[in-house]
Order: C-alpha cells, then structure tokens, then sequence
C-alpha cells in the first residue's frame, strides 16, 4: 500500500512533452491584462511574473493561483529574480512609465530606455531561444532596443506594435457598416500612435473591396469620413487615458492574439514591429510595424503588399519620426 495519493502504474514509461512557459515581465496594467487573458485562453502551462515589486508580485500570484478552479491548469510563478523566467518560449516585455494625461508615447522614451538596458540581458540570459514580444511604449523604438541589446536575430524580437491600432480601425470601420468586425479586414501599419498609417488600397467587407463602396456613394463612406476614422484610431488611446488613466484590456487581446499565432505556430498574418530596414524603400534601421507572418520562429515571412503611393510616403514620413527620435540612443 503506497501513502501518496496516486497509486503507481506498473511498467509506465511516460512521454516527454514541451513544458510551454511565458514570461511577463512588469505586471502593472498591461501586463497583467496580458497574463490574465493568455491565462483564460488555455496558451500556456506555465506564467511567470517578473517586476521590481516584490509585495505587488506577491498579491498578484496569489490573485491568479486562486481563479485555478475556473481556468485550464496552468502553473503561476512570480518574483524580482528573473531565475523565475528560465525557459520562456515568449517572453513579453510591458515593463516601464506610462503616458499620462496628453502625453506623447515617444515622451517616455529616456525613462523606458535605462529600465530595458537592464530587464533584456537578464531575460536571453536565462531564456536564449525565446522570442521577445515588446509591449512598453514607445514600443517601436523599445524594439529596436531591445533586438540591439539582446543580440538576438531580428525574427525572434516584436513589438506588438498597430496590432492594436489595427483592432480599433477594424472596429470603427465596423461600427460604420454595421456589420461584425471580423467581416473587415483593414491593416494599419508604420509606427504605434502618433504617424500610423492606414492601408485604405486594402481594405476589405466581407471580401468586397473598399473602393466599391467608395464608388456607390454610401453615406458615411466618403474619403473625408473615412479619414476622420484614421483620426478616430490615432486619437483612441488618447481618450482612453484622459477617461480611466490607461489602457488595458485591448492591449492584453493583441498580445494573447499575437501570443496565441505564435505558440501555435499559425503561420497567420499581422501588422507587427518588425525590422524594417530595406523594405517598402525604408531606409532608417528602425522597427515599424509592417504585415509579416507569424509562427513559432516568431516572423517567418514579410507580405509583399502592393502599396498606394500616398502609403508609401507617410511610411516614410513614420519611419523618419522614429528614426530622428531613436537619434542619441546611447547604446
Ligand atoms: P503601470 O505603471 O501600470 O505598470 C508598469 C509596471 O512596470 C509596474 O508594475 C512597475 O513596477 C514595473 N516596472 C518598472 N520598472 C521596472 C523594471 N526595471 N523591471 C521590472 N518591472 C518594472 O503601466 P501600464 O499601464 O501597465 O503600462 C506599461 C507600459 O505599456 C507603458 O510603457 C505603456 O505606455 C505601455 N503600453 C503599450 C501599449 C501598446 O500598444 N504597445 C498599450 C498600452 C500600454
Ligand atoms: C495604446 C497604448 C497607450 O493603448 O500605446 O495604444
């Protein structure tokens, strides 16, 4: 008779599996939207927790551990140590300042730059086949950093750029036509924020291209209203912080979304902060984001998407603006 709950299975020989682990390093608002919604989503066996708070650490591990009766198993471990992180398969990165009230995404620059120099070595020391999944603001320039500092090649570092910005322009184009947001398929490329651009030549509803309804004169579908929704989406996180002080919950979708393609290895397409250096005529070393396949080496291949001229340049105008504002990183 043995004492332990289980009893042993004679002659069992057990298969080994791939423990699947992410980390998520700062666990303020966006990082624990982030690991709540990839908790219910049943993407991982194992989250780590990383901060510099060892008490909020603490309180949040235990928040989660208790919902175990209402989620998939998953193994919920959290401290300062970043010993905690070893083996992540992603490691997702929303640590740092967050704008305040009208504040600028690229403002908080300086201050996030000093906290990556110290949190990227620390995670590809413990994590060296992981993928970076960057989150801080401003998090095309944060990329950029974080591939530099890392030493990583660039198909294993992301920024999850206007996969964001993308879901609120699908959004609003939705909420126009009254029909669900997964019939419009919109891409919004360039930098996070301020300079996106919008892929107006390819949007599509329900397969129609836009263009159609451009040419029937649908009310509520001419060129000038369609651009007050670009301003819509480039004023949206904007208005959610002057409402309830920041985002959350669609920043926690997008990275779970893009966690999920990866981990998956789904091979799906989405508008991410890549490398872009050489591509569409860009010539800064910058990140943007640009529509690129995912899989489980993290960018497997880039959309060779035909671009209006008009998108063209206003790629560039966003690939100048990160560039002059990447000018005098120290790295
Ligand atoms: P927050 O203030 O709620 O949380 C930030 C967390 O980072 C805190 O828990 C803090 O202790 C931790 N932190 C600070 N320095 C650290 C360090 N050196 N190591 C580990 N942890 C550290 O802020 P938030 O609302 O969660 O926003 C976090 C970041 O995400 C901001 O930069 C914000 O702009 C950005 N953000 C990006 C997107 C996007 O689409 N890319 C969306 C929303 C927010
Ligand atoms: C966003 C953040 C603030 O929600 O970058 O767009």
């Amino acid at each position: 008779a043995s004492n332990s709950f289980l009893l042993p299975i004679v002659d069992a020989v057990p298969i080994s599996t791939k423990h699947v682990k992410v980390t998520v390093v700062g666990i303020g608002n966006v990082g624990m939207a982030c690991a709540q919604t990839i908790l219910t989503q049943e993407l991982a066996e194992e989250i780590a927790l990383v901060d510099v708070e060892e008490k909020k650490l603490k309180g949040e591990m235990l928040d989660l551990q208790h919902a175990g009766a209402f989620v998939p198993r998953t193994k919920i471990t959290a401290d300062t140590d970043y010993a905690i992180s070893a083996g992540s398969d992603i490691c997702i990165v929303t640590a740092g300042a967050r704008q305040r009230e009208g504040e600028s995404r690229l403002s908080l620059l300086e201050r996030n730059v000093s906290i990556y120099k110290s949190i990227i070595p620390r995670l590809v020391e413990y994590s060296p086949d992981t993928i970076l999944l960057i989150v801080s603001n401003p998090v095309d320039i944060l990329s950029y950093l974080a591939w530099k500092i890392s030493g990583l090649p660039p198909n294993r570092v992301i920024g999850s750029g206007t996969n964001l910005d993308s879901s609120r322009f699908r959004f609003l184009l939705a909420e126009r036509l009254n029909v669900h947001v997964q019939n419009v398929s919109a891409n919004i490329i360039g930098e996070h924020g301020d300079s996106s651009v919008p892929m107006w030549s390819s949007v599509t509803v329900g397969g129609i291209p836009l263009n159609n309804f451009l040419d029937k004169n649908i009310n509520g579908f001419e060129m000038q209203s369609l651009r007050d929704i670009h301003t819509a989406v480039v004023n949206g996180a904007y208005e959610v912080i002057r409402l309830k002080g920041y985002t959350s919950w669609a920043i926690g979708y997008s990275t779970a979304n893009l966690t999920r393609t990866l981990l998956k290895n789904q091979q799906r397409i989405h508008p991410v902060s890549v490398y872009a250096k050489g591509l569409y005529g860009i010539e800064e070393d910058v990140f943007l984001s640009l529509p690129v396949q995912l899989g489980r080496s993290g960018v497997q291949g880039m959309v060779n998407a035909p671009l209006a001229e008009e998108e063209k340049n206003q790629l560039q105008v966003s690939a100048q603006a990160l560039w002059q504002a990447q000018q005098g990183l120290s790295l």
